[in-house]
């Protein structure tokens, strides 16, 4: 590109992706800079679009925009499906919640209720219906409830497709890291890097460990269960990914680590609560092992806006647990404030002027945070 872009994204994952895409559909001249696109946290994420269920106490606000995003979910599928051409696994199918034993039930109740009294669609479930709904289910579990607007989306095929929209609408991938924000030259430069933002911002955006398996159903048929299923089995939470083609996600553990060494004692934890929940599990094959690093902030939820005193940075990181289900409505109101300069009112509750305090003094006289040995290993 021989003119100065209009906007510079730093970071391949979906949201860098989608803000890229839909920059770029606007007529704004776009590049993406990344060394190792789609290889973050999305690589290893399991693609639940899941605002009931990951509706936590305390969480309000982003309790809003989880439910915001969901709602944009269908037609940004769509639109996307129409740019990439291929599809990415966008299922509808719905979420169970369940729970294992007496105390797990109550534990999942506990929750599903919580969910209930903020008026979100989520409805308890006798055991007889639960398993008529999802047979392979053990008979064991002792009952749960249904979120029918709990959906999920394969990952990996929605960082291809959005790459794929990014580059026919014109924007440019950049393969290469970028070490400060200097070095980028755009009009607007969009930090959506990740974990790997708090070392570009001095933003406070720390790596959370995941760990997840995939397993693959004998012969390659599908899955013998077609929901996502949530459980708390013997006091571990697990989750079920079923997919068209035969795979099976199974998540994850939530970890204050920096390293992406898979355990023998999670994966331990995690096939024997997925095992007890769905018996056929244990025939099915083992074909990944990994593990991924969420970008957390210290309110779980999203930083999205200008980083202060850096006029033309904007950033869109912290996604924690909910990268893929915020990516629609955070490509969408980035792109906005890129284009009108105007930040929509969804977006005040993420301001990163709530976390610059401490991050503008650190940056006082220097050009770039230099990154903790955790923040280094986050990318
Ligand atoms: N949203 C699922 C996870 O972060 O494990």
């Amino acid at each position: 590109m021989l003119t100065r872009p209009d906007v510079a994204v730093v970071g391949a994952g979906p949201v860098g992706l989608g803000i890229a895409w839909r920059c770029a559909a606007r007529g704004l001249r776009v590049v993406v800079h990344d060394p190792a696109p789609g290889s973050g946290a999305s690589h290893v994420a399991a693609g639940m679009l899941s605002p009931v269920a990951e509706a936590y106490f305390g969480e309000h606000e982003l309790t809003g925009l989880l439910t915001e995003s969901a709602a944009r979910w269908p037609g940004f599928a769509a639109e996307l499906a129409e740019a990439a051409g291929t599809d990415f696994g966008h299922r509808t199918e719905g979420t169970l919640v369940v729970g294992l034993t007496g105390d797990d039930l109550a534990e999942a109740r506990r929750l599903w209720s919580y969910q209930q009294g903020l008026g979100l669609p989520i409805t308890p479930l006798r055991p007889s219906e639960l398993r008529d709904r999802e047979p392979a289910l053990a008979p064991r579990v002792r009952g749960g409830a249904v979120a029918p607007g709990d959906h999920q989306v394969d990952p990996r095929r929605l960082v291809a497709a959005l790459r794929a929209a990014a580059e026919r609408a014109g924007a440019t991938l950049v393969p290469g890291a970028v070490a400060r924000l200097t070095d980028v030259d755009a009009r607007v430069t969009v930090v959506a890097a990740g974990c790997g933002a708090a070392a570009l911002t001095g933003l406070p955006v720390r790596p959370v460990k995941g760990q997840v398996l995939r397993l693959r159903a004998p012969g390659r048929g599908t899955p013998d269960f077609r929901h996502v299923i949530r459980g708390y089995a013997d006091g571990e939470s697990v989750y079920l990914v079923p997919r068209a083609h035969g795979e099976v996600v199974l998540g994850a553990t939530v970890e204050e680590r920096a390293d992406t060494e898979v355990t023998a004692g999670a994966v331990l934890r995690l096939l024997r609560a997925a095992v007890d929940l769905v018996p056929d599990l244990a025939e099915y094959d083992l074909v990944e092992a990994a593990a991924g690093l969420r970008p957390g902030t210290p309110d779980n939820a999203p930083i999205l806006g200008p980083l202060p005193g850096r006029p033309g940075v904007l950033v869109a990181t912290g996604h924690h647990r909910h990268g893929i289900l915020l990516t629609p409505v955070t490509a969408d109101l980035i792109a906005e404030l890129v284009v009108t300069g105007t930040a929509d009112p969804l977006l005040a509750p993420f301001a990163p002027d709530r976390f610059t305090a401490g991050a503008a003094a650190r940056a006082a006289g220097r050009d770039r945070i230099a990154p903790t040995p955790e923040e280094e290993t986050c990318n």
